[in-house]
C-alpha cells in the first residue's frame, strides 16, 4: 500500500515537472523555444527515420528496384496523358528510368499482376501518344521498351487513362450521412471473430483512397488472436480501462522509404489517415464497429512495437484501429462535435497576412 502510494506520488511529481517543462517550452518565450529546438534528441527518431527512408529510396532507385518511384512516375505519365491539350513530348526527365524499372519489375515477384498491367498499359499509351515527338530521349526509351511486358491476361480491362465516370452515385447523401452517424468509437467488443473476407473487403475499400502520387505508402497489420491483440494494444497508451474488451486490432504502418525528400515526410500520416477513414466506414458498412487508438511518439513504445512487428527503422506506426462486433451492452460517449459554422469558412482571405508568422 505504502509502495503504491509512494509510486503514485512520484508519478504525480513527474507529471507536474513534465507539464511545467512543457509550458516553459511552449509559453515561455525564446529561451524555452531554444531549449526545445536544440534540446537533446528532439525529434531525432523522426529525423533518423526520414533520413533512412530517403537513403533506402535512393539506393533502391539506383538499382531500378524502387517500387514507389515507379508508381509515382507511372502516375505522372498518366497525368501527362490526361492533359488538355496533350503535348507530343513529355516525361523526358524520367521516361528512361521508368522503362528500365518497369522491365525489371516484370521479373520481380514483389510487384502484383495488377501493378504490372497498369505499368504496361500506361507505357503502351505513352509511346502511342508520343509517336510524333522529336525527342531522342523518348525515341531511345521506345527502343528500350520495344519488348512490351505482355502481362495482360486476354480480354482484361485496360489499366490506362479512361473517360471520367459518368455513373450516378449509388449512395445517397442521406445514406452516407446515416453511415457517418452510425460510426462511433466503440471500446467494448464480443469475442466473435470478424471473418477475414470482411476485413479484406474493408482494406480493399481503403485501398481506393487517394494517396500522394498514387504511391500507397502504407500497410495494415491485422491481429485477431486475443493475446496478440492485448499485447499490441498495450504498447499504445489509450486503451486503459478497456483493453481486455478488445477483440481485433489493426496497426496502420507508413513507409518513409517511399520518399527521397524530407518535405514529403508527412505524407504517410496524411495518406494513412485517408485510408483509415475509408477502412473504418467500410467496416461499419459491414456492421463492424471500431475505435482509433492514438500512437504516441514515445521512444520505448516505438522500439517495442518495432520489435514485435519487425518494422524497419523507416517504417512508422500511424495509428491503431481496434475493431470487432460491438458488445450489445457497450455504452459509448455522446461525443458532441463542433458546429458547422465553427469549422467552415468560405473564401475569407486575410488582407494583412496577420495570421501568418
Ligand atoms: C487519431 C485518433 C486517436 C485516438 N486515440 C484514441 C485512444 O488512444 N483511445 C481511445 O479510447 N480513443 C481514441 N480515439 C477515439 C476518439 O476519442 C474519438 O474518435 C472521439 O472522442 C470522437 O468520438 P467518436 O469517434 O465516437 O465520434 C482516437 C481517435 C483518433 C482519430
Amino acid at each position: 500500500m505504502r509502495i503504491a502510494d509512494g509510486r503514485s506520488v512520484a508519478r504525480r511529481g513527474y507529471r507536474k515537472c513534465a507539464d511545467g517543462l512543457h509550458e516553459l517550452i511552449f509559453v515561455g518565450g525564446y529561451p524555452g523555444r531554444l531549449a526545445h529546438f536544440l534540446g537533446p534528441g528532439r525529434y531525432s527518431r523522426e529525423r533518423r527515420a526520414v533520413y533512412l527512408g530517403a537513403r533506402r529510396h535512393i539506393a533502391l532507385r539506383a538499382e531500378s528496384k524502387e517500387r514507389f518511384s515507379i508508381r509515382r512516375h507511372i502516375h505522372m505519365i498518366e497525368k501527362g496523358l490526361c492533359m488538355k491539350p496533350r503535348r507530343d513530348t513529355f516525361a523526358e526527365d524520367y521516361i528512361r528510368e521508368t522503362v528500365a524499372a518497369v522491365l525489371d519489375a516484370a521479373n520481380d515477384s514483389n510487384f502484383s499482376q495488377l501493378e504490372l498491367c497498369w505499368f504496361e498499359d500506361v507505357l503502351n499509351a505513352y509511346f502511342d501518344a508520343t509517336v510524333s515527338s522529336s525527342s531522342n530521349i523518348i525515341a531511345e526509351a521506345r527502343r528500350q521498351y520495344a519488348f512490351r511486358l505482355n502481362q495482360a491476361p486476354a480480354g482484361r480491362e485496360l489499366c490506362a487513362p479512361r473517360r471520367v465516370s459518368d455513373g450516378k452515385s449509388p449512395v445517397s447523401i442521406e445514406d452516407l450521412r446515416e453511415l457517418a452517424d452510425l460510426r462511433e468509437s466503440v471500446r467494448h467488443y464480443t469475442s466473435e471473430p470478424v471473418p477475414t473476407c470482411v476485413v479484406d473487403e474493408a482494406i480493399d475499400v481503403a485501398l481506393q483512397s487517394p494517396t500522394a502520387c498514387n504511391r500507397v505508402p502504407w500497410q495494415i497489420r491485422v491481429f485477431t488472436n486475443s493475446s496478440e491483440v492485448h499485447e499490441i494494444a498495450s504498447i499504445a497508451m489509450g486503451t486503459a480501462g478497456y483493453i481486455k474488451s478488445l477483440s481485433h486490432i489493426a496497426v496502420l504502418v507508413g513507409d518513409l522509404s517511399a520518399y527521397s525528400h524530407d518535405r514529403d515526410r508527412h505524407l504517410i500520416y496524411i495518406d494513412g489517415s485517408l485510408a483509415a477513414m475509408s477502412f473504418i466506414l467500410a467496416l461499419r458498412a459491414q456492421n463492424i464497429s471500431s475505435c482509433c487508438i492514438n500512437w504516441p511518439d514515445i521512444r520505448n513504445r516505438e522500439i517495442r512495437m518495432a520489435k514485435r512487428l519487425g518494422l524497419q527503422p523507416y517504417q512508422k506506426v500511424v495509428m491503431l484501429i481496434a475493431f470487432g462486433y460491438a458488445d450489445e451492452d457497450a455504452i459509448v460517449p455522446f461525443s458532441g462535435k463542433r458546429d458547422l459554422e465553427s469549422v467552415r469558412k468560405f473564401g475569407e482571405l486575410s488582407v494583412s497576412g496577420d495570421e501568418v508568422n
